[in-house]
């Protein structure tokens, strides 16, 4: 299924509208709560919330993809999440195993690239193996960057990083006066992505949930009252233009931004006209 065929002309022309008027996101980040409260709210079991889900992660997965969004990352699953009753564990492994099953084939069509970051050794072998088959399957991929945190939790990635460093200055090969931030996001997980500029979290809460805690220090943060069962494209198109709206001054003031926005302005149009 090719994604870029099946759109309709009233989602095209939203897609369009937020093409030509918004300064997309290079990483979007989403914490997708929410499902169980959706499903005690329908009547339904915790099972259907999170099979329901599924149909949310598809549809942001290919409006991500179709407006060439470079990278998406899914909190799916915490190393907290594991303390959940293991009945629940078993279902959320067991969907996991189903959407890489099922989905594996056309996310690879569509030229995403799928990774993972995460205590990924703590999940079930099968899971593993057919994570580890879709990462290959679709390493050289050169559309939107899916990542998948599984069993990730931002502390445990700190920690873990910290420990690497220390083996290194340990052994020699790094000293103690050369870590800067550069060197020590390169030893996080996440080293090979952009740090998120906007973190979506559903349901209401207004919290990380250690999710990406030293990768979204200047991130947007948007909050959707949606539960994330609900939340579909014309929810992230939401977001990305409350996004566009909002000035990021990374600890300057407004003036500065704006004359270096002018500054890049006037650049691009010195370029075009020696062109
Ligand atoms: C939070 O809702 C959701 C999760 C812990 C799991 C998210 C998993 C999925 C959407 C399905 C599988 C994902 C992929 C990428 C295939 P909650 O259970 O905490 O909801 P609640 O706060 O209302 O109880």
């Amino acid at each position: 299924m090719n994604w870029y065929n099946e759109q309709t002309d009233n989602d095209l022309s939203k897609q369009q509208e937020i093409l030509q008027t918004c300064k997309l996101p290079k990483h979007i980040g989403i914490i997708m709560d929410g499902n169980g409260r959706w499903a005690i709210e329908h009547g339904l079991t915790r099972t259907e919330g999170h099979r329901q889900g599924i149909e949310s992660v598809r549809d942001i997965v290919k409006a991500c993809a179709q407006l060439k969004i470079p990278y998406l990352t899914l909190y799916a699953f915490s190393i907290e999440n594991w303390k959940r009753p293991s009945s629940e564990i078993g279902v959320l492994m067991q969907l996991l195993e189903y959407y890489l099953r099922k989905e594996i084939n056309e996310l690879h069509q569509n030229n995403v690239r799928l990774i993972s970051i995460g205590k990924i050794s703590s999940l079930p072998k099968k899971v593993q193996r057919l994570l580890f088959e879709s990462i290959e399957l679709t390493a050289n991929n050169t559309g939107l960057t899916l990542t998948l945190a599984l069993s990730y939790s931002g502390r445990w990635d700190i920690v873990r990083a910290t420990q690497m460093i220390a083996h290194d200055i340990r052994s020699g090969k790094l000293a103690p006066e050369e870590i800067t931030e550069e060197i020590f996001s390169s030893y996080l997980q996440t080293a090979h992505l952009p740090d998120p500029d906007l973190i979506i979290r559903t349901s209401g809460e207004m919290r990380l949930s250690n999710f990406l805690l030293w990768e979204s220090a200047y991130s947007e943060i948007y909050i959707s009252n949606k539960y994330w069962p609900d939340f579909r494209r014309e929810d992230l198109y939401e977001a990305i233009k409350d996004y566009s709206r909002r000035e990021r001054r990374f600890g300057k003031i407004s003036a500065q931004i704006q004359s270096e926005l002018q500054n890049m302005a006037v650049f691009e149009i010195n370029k075009k006209a020696e062109k």
